[in-house]
């Protein structure tokens, strides 16, 4: 008998989307009800380690260890492991000479090198690694944009960080999901100097979880169906036209306006859900000051399901951007300690 331990380690990005995910068409497919686009983090300082391995001598059943502490393993990433499980089972029964690892229990390790649910998107690092390690581990042939399918169902943002750059969720139509992949719109080449500061103005976990705020926003919100309708169609498209522009201004300007327009979408739900706090508010106008004081957009703000604040600019804008931050910030009550210790990653795109 094969008592081998196989083990694959792989690390993934955090991505920050410019153009937001939220709401589900099929929440048991993770199908969203639109489309989204999103820049991938440099893994330096933002990461998610993880190692998967699998044994006939492991006990069953899988298991998992987030962060050092053995955690259960939840609908979506049985889900996951499942997928994977079937197509590497696949690929033995087309090839008998390969090992049977589809029959062993696996055992993931996983950890990330920043707050886990704080908004600064640990699911989307989280499965994308999940999945990727596994598909390593498994040796599976498939192309990225076909393991975002799987990762999709993990959490939907992880779909886009299996690639690197500037990356869209094409939302998709049909009701299995099929169409509904990641796709890379641009490599981290094509606009090298592209940065983000992140704002860690609490690293507490968030309030309302995406899927639960997302559930109320869909079925409370008039704001939303406007949202999900008018907008998001008409920015993608200006999106992808800014990056491939490389145009930082409409770039910031559609960044900004599409975190409003969620965050509105989130206040008009029945009750109000509030991810933004004071400190972030005081973040968006050290923006909106940094722009006016340059005379056009050289930062954008941007926030997820929680009130961390991302602020990307171009590196030549660097002192403008991160230094006026560092400079106002530093010694200032409120942004030390737990609140919002201003920690930096000012990096170069992976
Ligand atoms: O991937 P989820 O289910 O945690 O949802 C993420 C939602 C946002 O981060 C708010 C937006 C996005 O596109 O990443």
């Amino acid at each position: 008998e094969d008592k081998s331990i196989y083990c694959a380690s792989v690390t993934a990005p955090v991505n920050i989307a410019v153009v937001k995910y939220w709401g589900k068409r099929d929440p048991k497919l993770n199908l969203p009800t639109n489309s989204s686009l999103s820049v991938t983090l440099s893994q330096s300082d933002l990461r998610t380690h993880t190692t998967a391995s699998c044994s006939s001598t492991y006990p069953p059943p899988d298991t998992l260890i987030l962060n050092g502490q053995s955690e259960e393993l939840n609908n979506r990433t049985l889900t996951c492991l499942k997928l994977l499980r079937s197509m590497r089972a696949e690929l033995e029964s087309s090839d008998a000479t390969l090992p049977k690892l589809s029959q062993h229990p696996l055992k993931v390790v996983t950890a990330n090198n920043f707050p886990t649910a704080a908004g600064l998107a640990s699911s989307a690092a989280g499965f994308a690694a999940l999945v990727y390690a596994i598909a390593q581990l498994y040796q599976l042939p498939h192309s990225p944009t076909e393991l975002s399918r799987i990762a999709r169902q993990g959490s939907g943002s992880a779909c886009r960080s299996l690639f690197g750059g500037y990356v869209a969720w094409e939302g998709g139509e049909k009701a299995d999901g099929s169409d509904s992949l990641a796709v890379q719109v641009a490599p981290p080449s094509h606009w090298p100097g592209m940065r983000a500061l992140i704002l860690v103005v609490s690293a507490a976990k968030k309030g309302v979880s995406s899927t639960s705020g997302m559930q109320q926003t869909c079925t409370t919100s008039a704001l939303f169906q406007h949202r999900v309708k008018d907008v998001v169609p008409r920015v993608m498209g200006q999106m992808k036209e800014a990056v491939e522009k490389k145009d930082f201004d409409k770039f910031a300007e559609i960044t900004m306006r599409d975190s409003n327009n969620f965050h509105a979408c989130c206040l008009d739900t029945t009750p109000p859900i509030f991810y933004m706090n004071d400190v972030s508010r005081a973040a968006v106008r050290m923006v909106e000051w940094i722009n006016e004081k340059a005379g056009r957009r050289v930062a954008a703000y941007t926030f997820d399901a929680g009130p961390n604040c991302v602020v990307y600019y171009e590196e030549g804008s660097g002192r403008e951007v991160a230094g006026t931050f560092k400079g106002l910030l530093g010694g200032a009550a409120g942004w030390d300690g737990e609140r919002g210790r201003a920690v930096e990653a000012a990096e170069e795109m992976a």
